[in-house]
Order: structure tokens, then C-alpha cells, then sequence
């Protein structure tokens, strides 16, 4: 359920990986309170936002975030579409005529800035930059499970990708330069038809503003809008994820299958000893099909197996990242002396989530005890302090778990700088 396969707005592919040389970002950023007003959603708290607009309407928020500057620039953003582990798209709408081409693209394949009407797509960017985790991390009144990914734009004058809609909210951050945006709440939602990308036949604005550095705006699902560069810059995307029920249906039957296959429950074969000779071979025989009726019918879940297939499926890594394990780890001694001066982090990467009894890390499942409880923090902070660390260095449980994460590249020692 990768936010955006078909969607966001050209056509296709599954998210990238890996590290470009990323500077920390300055601070951990906590997850914002509910119940306090915040000039990121227009003075509003993350309550009212959910209750009034979430979902709802559109809304235009001038400096939501006053003197940002963009986390990556254009050289960056550009260096990081060479990686072969990113999802980039080139859009081009030259001579009225729209394009679509997917990275990798090396510096010379890409348009010359002075070139109107292009715009390059950056998928992912939070899962290769610290200050762009951080961005994201602003989002945070949104549960993690629905949080997606950091998209970063960058297009010359005139540059967009056409009038279209999403299927999933977004919120679009203005980091470099000026654009302008044109929005309708309207319902034909006809594409015209043979593009390489979803571009609406009929688009009419019904609002319309120029967005600078700083200004964001926020759409629901499937609000018609149009963003086209005024001179060059660059726009955030703040995307989130919303599975379609019959890939949770799949995906769930999918996890059920798995799990009784590891209890050994899927062993008995198909048997048909009372099977008659057949006139018509092609034929399927009737009580195959009341057979396989009966297997089904025994399907058995309850809430726990929903939880624990959420939780594995929703923290799964997205298909091509890959974390960077320590070259020398320190071993398990060496390491509990420098998290306890230097505290941890989970790596940008690390998608950690918790329910009832259960902890998801990168999708795997583990049973919380008490001494687990720490846990929580860790997930919801995304960082532990020195100080916390030195509380719990006793308990060799806890230690031994954080150093295999250690080792595997989950998580750091230090906190941000
Ligand atoms: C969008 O319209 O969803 C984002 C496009 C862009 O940043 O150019
Ligand atoms: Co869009």
C-alpha cells in the first residue's frame, strides 16, 4: 500500500533507499500536542485540524512554517535522482506536451535550469536525509501508521504536472520560490486519456493563490488542483498512505496463511479418496469446491491477528530500502557505555509501532513485558536520552535487544546532534 504507485501525481513505482551523506537535523523533533494551537496548521491545534479539516477541505496556511529553508538544495536534490535505489520522475511539458520519465537520471540528463516547464519528482526523500525526517516528523499528530513519505519537487518556470487529483491527503509546502496553486472541489474527474500521466480533461479552478516559502496548503483526497512554478522552486510534499480494502483483505489473508504455516498448521494436503472416474476431465468436481468451502469456513481470527498483521504490515520496510549496518559494531559492553553518554536514535529508516502487546519494528513482532516499556518512549520520541538509557542498563534484555538493532543498522548511538 505504498502511498502513491498510480497516484501523486504521474503514474507508477514502489519507493527507494538509501543514504546520501545527510547532515543531522539540529534537533529531535517531538511530536506536536494535540490540544496547542500551532502556526504550522494556521494557529489551529492538531485537534481542531483533524476535526475541521482532516479529510474535509482544503486549507490554505500562510507561514506555516516562517524562514524554512528547503531541506535539501537543488544540487542535492538533483544528486540524490542519480541514486538508483530513488524514485524519481521527470515531468516535461514542452511545446503543450506532457511527459513522464523515471529516473535515475544523471546530471546530463536532466534539462538545463534555464529551460521552462519541467519539473523533477523526488520520492522518499525522509528515508535519505535527517533535516528531511525531520520535516516530516512535524506530522506527527498523524498516527505513523498513515504517515507515508516527504516528496520534493523542484521545477523551473511554468513547471507542474498538470491538473489532477490524488487519492490520499497531502499537505504542500512552499520551501523555495513561488507557486501558484488552483484548486476545485469539482466532480468530473475525467483523465485525458493517452498521457503518460493523470491529467484532468476539465479543470476548473475554483480558488487560486500564489504560495511562497513557508506557505503551505492542505488537500483531502480527490480535490482537483494545479501548481505551476512561478521562476524556479521547489515544493514539499507531505504524503500519507490509505490501503485499499481488498489489499487489506489480501495482504490480511495473506499474513493468516503465513502464520499457520510457521504453527505447522498447513500441512494436510487435498484428498480425495472417494473420488469417481471422470467422463468430462475438464470438469471442476463438485465437491472439490465443497471441500475447499469447508477449509475456508474454518478461517479463524480475532482482533490480536488484526493487530499484529497491521502492525507487521504497516512497519514493513518499503520494498527497496536497505539500512546501513555499523562497519565496526561496538560490542554489547562498549555499546551501553556509549548510549548511556550519548543516548539513541532510531535511524531515519526504522518504522517502529506499538498496540496492546505487541511492538513492530521494521516488521517483526515483539512481545512487550514490563521491561519493554521503554519502549514506548523510544517509538513515539523516536530518540532516548542518555539519562533514560542509564535507567534501564541493568536489564540485560533490554540492552541485548537494542544492540541487535544497534548492529543491524535500526537504530544509532547519539542523539541528534
Ligand atoms: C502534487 O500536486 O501533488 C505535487 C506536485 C508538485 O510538487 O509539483
Ligand atoms: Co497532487
Amino acid at each position: 500500500m505504498p502511498r502513491r504507485p498510480t497516484d501523486h501525481p504521474a503514474d507508477a513505482a514502489s519507493a527507494p533507499n538509501s543514504s546520501s551523506a545527510a547532515k543531522p537535523a539540529t534537533h529531535p523533533i517531538l511530536p506536536p500536542a494535540p490540544d496547542v494551537p500551532t502556526a504550522l496548521l494556521g494557529h489551529l491545534s492538531p485537534s481542531q485540524f483533524m476535526r475541521r479539516y482532516w479529510q474535509k477541505k482544503p486549507l490554505l496556511i500562510r507561514q506555516a512554517i516562517p524562514n524554512i529553508e528547503a531541506p535539501l538544495t537543488r544540487d542535492e536534490l538533483f544528486e540524490l535522482a542519480d541514486q538508483d535505489d530513488i524514485e524519481a520522475r521527470l515531468i516535461t511539458h514542452f511545446r503543450n506536451k506532457w511527459q513522464l520519465e523515471h529516473g535515475p537520471f544523471a546530471p546530463d540528463e536532466l534539462p538545463s535550469i534555464k529551460q521552462r516547464a519541467w519539473t523533477l519528482l523526488v520520492q522518499g526523500v525522509d528515508l535519505h536525509d535527517d533535516r528531511a525526517r525531520a520535516l516530516l516528523d512535524r506530522f506527527r499528530f498523524v498516527p505513523d501508521a498513515r504517515l507515508d513519505d516527504l516528496m520534493i519537487s523542484y521545477a523551473t518556470d511554468g513547471g507542474g504536472v498538470g491538473p489532477h487529483f490524488d487519492s490520499y491527503d497531502v499537505f504542500l509546502l512552499q520551501v523555495k520560490g513561488k507557486r501558484r496553486w488552483r484548486i476545485s472541489a469539482q466532480k468530473d474527474l475525467t483523465l485525458q486519456p493517452g498521457l503518460p500521466l493523470k491529467v484532468l480533461q476539465n479543470f476548473e479552478a475554483e480558488e487560486e493563490w500564489v504560495l511562497e516559502p513557508g506557505d503551505m496548503l492542505y488537500l483531502p483526497p480527490h480535490i482537483a488542483h494545479d501548481g505551476i512554478a512561478e521562476g524556479e522552486c521547489m515544493t514539499c510534499s507531505i504524503g500519507f498512505r490509505a490501503p485499499s480494502e481488498s489489499e487489506l483483505t489480501a495482504q490480511f489473508l495473506y499474513h493468516l496463511a503465513e502464520r499457520g504455516e510457521a504453527a505447522g498448521k498447513a500441512g494436510a494436503l487435498y484428498r480425495d479418496p472417494k473420488q469417481p472416474a471422470v467422463e468430462r476431465p475438464a470438469e471442476l468436481p463438485a465437491a472439490l469446491v465443497e471441500r475447499v468451502g469447508a477449509i475456508l469456513a474454518r478461517i479463524k481470527w480475532n482482533e490480536q491477528d488484526i493487530a499484529s498483521f497491521l502492525g507487521t504490515y504497516l512497519s514493513e520496510p518499503k520494498p527497496s530500502v536497505v539500512f546501513d549496518p555499523p562497519q565496526r559494531p561496538l560490542n554489547e559492553a562498549r555499546f551501553i557505555s556509549s548510549a548511556s553518554k550519548t543516548g539513541l536514535r532510531l535511524d531515519r529508516k526504522t518504522n517502529l509501532l506499538y498496540e496492546r502487546r505487541f511492538f513492530f519494528v521494521n516488521g517483526e513482532e515483539i512481545a512487550w513485558d514490563g521491561a519493554k516499556k521503554w519502549l514506548f518512549d523510544l517509538a513515539n520520541l523516536r530518540c532516548m536520552s542518555a539519562k533514560r538509557f542509564v535507567t534501564l542498563s541493568h536489564d540485560s534484555s533490554v540492552t541485548a535487544l537494542l544492540h541487535e538493532w544497534y548492529c543491524a543498522g535500526w537504530i544509532q548511538v547519539g542523539e541528534l546532534a
